[in-house]
């Protein structure tokens, strides 16, 4: 009897196991099912994001998307010289750099930079907080100028300011927060003007700088992408959070009132992270995600593509096989429930494991989730995890790169024309997961087509939104008129 009882012991223990397994397989069929992006989807998000570009620039408000009016309708062009600070603000770091730009001869002569991480903390409490550490660091960074770094008797020192989240500007050089996105969230500065809030800091540690230039992160790369490629057209950001700008015809605005501008063009900060259509694939993970966010409802297109929430869908996922199919054994790993814990660059890391046994795999396990031991099986289904979530944001970016496409007319070669146009981009998704600029990349060209493809090119713009930011104040500099630099 005893003997009896010890095997059906072991094959209810494996009709449990086969059920949970089965049950694993089963979570990662219907997440499959539900990032789906055939072409035909991807066009559908395509024809979608042009269609609320035009209504963001028919009317404020019109639109999802935002369509800022970037005041810069002059983009480099190669002569802009002298020396200039830059400022970028916009994910878990920022960065101050100093540039020296030579003008025809010399390009960027000398550039010097540093990177500080910001306090968890100073993300979410006040505003003079934040503005004071980064006043604060920036003091810092200019009490290190060297004698390279000449600046002309009588001056004061200029910077462009990139503070990569929705600003309405009022000029070039002034705007107010519309909202915080990517996990910032400091109510005391939504409808504030942010150059205001930073040059009061600036007084408060004693530093002398004119605010020269305000602009997104997506900005700056696209004039920082066209001071070294005149075929550039449009910029986009796949780090932290994702967005895009582009070159529009000043006459295909008609919210802006202005004086059209002699070039006849403006740049357009779309911010393109808050957009959502009913074509997106959404999932329950998705819509938990975004559920228990700093801004629920919003940035959706945002939360299925970029760095910050990559490896937070994953987390959830990988809760889900725990809790309901016992994917890590009996007991869920407890760190499992913390949120944010798998960041992006881990995914990446586990994603791009070539090793036969996936060792990269099972070391991350265990060092995010304290999970000892896994299975290869196991490992598989993480890395089968880490490309679907990967791959639908991929695919959704190549899709909104294409609907900007659309709108300019460049999507299809145009008969004799051998017009080019070059997407510069950033960010750290693009930049180190690389599993993910591929798909990417292969998603656009799927879009295109081969004639359009050879038309199109993507170009990796890098740090150039600091760059850019730094030859906007050049070429707004107040001492424009002076010969002398
Ligand atoms: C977020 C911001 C946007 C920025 C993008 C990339 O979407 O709202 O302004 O350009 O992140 O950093």
């Amino acid at each position: 009897a005893a003997v009896c009882a010890a095997s059906v012991y072991i094959v209810r223990r494996r009709m449990q196991s086969s059920g949970k397994w089965a049950r694993v397989i089963e979570i990662l069929r219907v997440l499959e099912e539900d990032c789906a992006t055939p072409i035909g989807k991807l066009r559908q998000v395509a024809d979608a994001m042009t269609v609320e570009m035009h209504a963001g620039l028919a009317s404020e408000g019109g639109s999802k998307l935002k369509m800022l009016i970037s005041y810069v309708d002059n983009l480099p062009s190669g002569e802009e010289h002298g020396f200039f600070y830059a400022l970028d603000l916009g994910g878990t770091n920022f960065r101050v750099m100093r540039v020296l730009l030579g003008g025809k001869q010399g390009r960027v002569v000398k550039q010097e930079a540093k990177e500080v991480s910001i306090p968890p903390h100073l993300m979410t409490s006040g505003s003079d907080e934040l503005f004071n550490f980064i006043a604060e660091a920036l003091a810092n960074f200019v009490a290190t100028e060297g004698e390279d770094f000449h600046l002309p008797e009588g001056r004061q020192r200029e910077l462009g300011f990139t503070f990569s989240f929705p600003v309405k500007q009022t000029s070039l050089s002034s705007g107010t927060l519309i909202k915080w996105t990517k996990g910032f969230s400091i109510e005391d500065t939504v409808g504030q003007d942010v150059v205001g809030a930073l040059v009061k800091a600036m007084e408060r540690v004693g530093l002398d700088m004119n605010v020269t230039a305000l602009v997104n992160d997506t900005v700056g790369t696209l004039a920082g992408g066209r001071y070294y490629n005149p075929d550039v057209v449009a910029a986009v950001i796949l780090g932290t959070g994702t967005n895009a700008a582009y070159v529009e015809r000043a006459h295909a605005i008609p919210k802006w009132h202005g004086l059209l501008p002699k070039s006849g063009e403006m740049v357009i900060n779309m911010e393109w992270g808050n957009f959502r259509s009913s074509h997106l694939p959404l999932t329950e993970y998705d819509h938990l995600l975004d559920f228990d966010s700093l801004n629920p409802g919003e940035q959706i297109l945002e939360k299925i593509i970029s760095g910050m929430y990559l490896g937070e869908i994953l987390r959830r996922v990988l809760l889900k096989m725990a809790d309901e199919a016992a994917f890590f054994g009996d007991s869920v790993p407890p760190k499992l429930r913390i949120p944010f814990i798998i960041r992006t660059p881990n995914m990446s890391a586990m994603h791009s494991d070539t090793s036969p046994d996936l060792k990269v795999v099972g070391s991350k396990l265990k060092d995010i989730l304290e999970v000892p031991t896994t299975s290869l099986k196991m490992r598989k289904v993480v890395v089968s995890l880490c490309d679907i979530i990967a791959c639908r944001g991929a695919r959704l970016s190549a899709a909104g790169i294409y609907g900007i496409l659309k709108k300019l007319g460049r999507d299809a070669p145009k008969d004799g024309e051998t017009q080019k146009s070059v997407i510069a981009m950033d960010g750290g998704l693009f930049e180190h997961y690389t599993q993910f600029s591929e798909c990417m990349e292969s998603s656009l060209k799927e879009l295109l087509g081969d004639e359009a493809s050879d038309s199109v090119e993507v170009i990796h713009s890098n740090d150039g939104s600091g760059v850019g930011a730094a030859l906007l104040a050049a070429s707004h500099s107040q001492y424009l008129d002076d010969s002398q630099t």
